[in-house]
């Protein structure tokens, strides 16, 4: 599957790996990968199939000792704590989110400490546009204030949705530090063309099993109405064949509600696992050696691929040099955080970050409380 030559200068190591979205895409600009992680099994059995690479397991039990060196740190951590679905979830079953939450949200500290032990000339973090407000943006402000610390002086924030590449709406949040203080300016991210349509990613054939059953159709209105009422995002949607899909989620294999393929004097039915890998621009040959239900969940963890191939491509001209946006970083301790070029309307980052929940392990922040570091939101459409 790998697609880089092997003698690619430029490397970086795949952390958070799941099925290797983010690794197709460094590959494909040019990068070579050195390095992955992955706990998941079925993640890495479908890692394995098509890489040929078998990843680290638990990323609590890497040191930076671990690690070779790399040019380029780049890492989908875990976003359920800062989604919409994932938060109500949480919320739903009284349990904390967000750093709060202890397994996953402190996953972003091993980050930080493998970003600060090993100097990379440059980090890739992905996560979902939530995570933009979660704790009325404080969450994402901490984050850069500790990336600065590490010693990223500027750290740049972008929103991408794949629309100009699949026929999909995703939006999910790309953080990007250059270790020579670069100020980063991310791709349009607007695709080539015309944005593509549903029905031409779509299976002629599909095995009848993908339709939903009478009772499942009859149910959905209701169960829509439900979560309105709860005030979440869950409901389904017919999809537009000459348009594209809601955000494929991590659990579309639940009753595939979210998107629904119309289909002609019979109720609709699920997209098949094959509709999901063209719908997250994977290529063809990329294997689907695990059930339904976990490529189903694997899709949708991951991130479109030619959208992070665009933004692996502006990294490594930076990276290749020469360096024309270099910045004198001003260290003026009551800035506020700069927020971008095209704000969405609710995304904005909240100035006042004040500190985070004190579990933070006895450095949350409050020592720091002024200068948040500095952020571009850009690119959204
Ligand atoms: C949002 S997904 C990243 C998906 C990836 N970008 C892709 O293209 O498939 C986060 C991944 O982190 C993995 N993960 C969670 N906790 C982990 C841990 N402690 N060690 C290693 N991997 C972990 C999950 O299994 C999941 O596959």
């Amino acid at each position: 599957m790998s697609t880089h030559s092997d003698n690619s200068s430029l490397t970086f190591v795949d952390l958070f790996a799941g099925i290797g979205g983010m690794r197709l895409g460094f590959e494909q600009a040019g990068f070579r990968c050195v390095f992955s992680c992955e706990r998941d099994k079925w993640a890495q059995k479908t890692y394995i199939s098509n890489f040929g690479d078998t990843p680290w397991s638990d990323i609590n039990d890497l040191t930076a000792a671990h690690l070779p060196d790399h040019d380029v740190l780049v890492a989908g951590f875990p976003c359920q704590p800062f989604s919409i679905a994932g938060v109500a979830k949480k919320a739903s079953l009284g349990r904390e989110h967000g750093f709060r939450d202890e397994g996953q949200g402190r996953l972003f500290f091993k980050l930080e400490e493998l970003i600060r032990e090993k100097q990379p000339k440059a980090f890739v973090l992905e996560n979902v546009r939530g995570l933009a407000t979660h704790n009325r943006g404080r969450t994402l402000g901490w984050i850069l204030r500790r990336l600065r610390r590490a010693g990223y002086e500027n750290v740049s924030v972008g929103l991408a949705n794949a629309r100009g590449y699949v026929p999909q709406n995703r939006v999910r949040l790309f953080i990007v530090g250059l270790r020579d203080n670069a100020e980063f300016e991310f791709p349009p991210f607007e695709g080539s063309g015309l944005p593509p349509r549903l029905r031409d990613i779509l299976e002629v054939n599909p095995d009848p099993r993908f339709t939903i059953t009478d009772r499942l159709w009859a149910y959905l209105p209701a169960y829509a109405e439900r979560h309105r009422q709860r005030g979440n995002g869950f409901g389904f949607g017919l999809a537009d064949l000459d348009g594209a899909t809601r955000t494929l989620s991590a659990r579309y294999h639940k009753d595939g509600a979210e998107i629904l393929i119309p289909q002609e004097g019979k109720n609709p039915r699920r997209l098949t696992p094959t509709e999901c890998r063209r719908l997250m621009g994977f290529p063809e040959e990329f294997k689907i050696v695990v059930s339904n239900t976990q490529a189903y969940r694997q899709f949708g963890n991951s991130v479109v691929v030619p959208v992070v191939a665009e933004l692996a491509a502006r990294v490594k001209e930076y990276l290749d040099g020469p360096r024309t946006t270099a910045i004198e970083c001003p260290l003026d301790e009551t800035a506020p955080l700069e927020v971008g070029t095209r704000e969405l309307p609710g995304l904005g980052l909240a100035k006042d970050e004040g500190s985070l929940p004190s579990a933070t392990g006895g450095d949350d922040g409050a020592a720091d409380p002024g200068r948040p570091g500095r952020a571009r939101l850009v690119g959204v459409r």
